[in-house]
């Protein structure tokens, strides 16, 4: 478990996270929720990075949702994701592992 801050630290989603050396980006998930998103581009390793209301991977362009990674050009292709949980203390935590 990974302490990510304050919910009030990010001053606009997506916000690019670093975890366990690994590049992230924090957003918000379909339930208002907030979640993990892998910057690693599932095709050969692209950083993703933000363009308009999406992901865009650099390399070869396939983008992702901001909100649950799925690929939007190849179906079945989605960005690894990672559960956040905001704790009782008021702080963000990730949780568990990519999946
Ligand atoms: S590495 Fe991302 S689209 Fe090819």
């Amino acid at each position: 478990m990974s302490d990510l801050g304050r919910p009030e630290d990010f001053s606009r989603l997506p916000a690019s996270v670093t975890l366990d050396g690994a590049p992230y980006w924090l957003v918000r998930n379909e339930e208002g929720g907030y979640r993990l998103l892998s910057a690693l581009c599932p095709h050969a390793g692209g950083e993703v990075r933000v363009y308009e209301d999406m992901f865009l991977c650099p390399l070869h362009y396939w983008t992702f949702a901001q909100t649950d990674g799925a690929c939007m050009n190849v179906s079945d292709e989605r960005l690894m994701q990672r559960q956040v949980e905001l704790r009782a203390d008021g702080r963000l935590y990730a949780v568990g592992t990519d999946f």
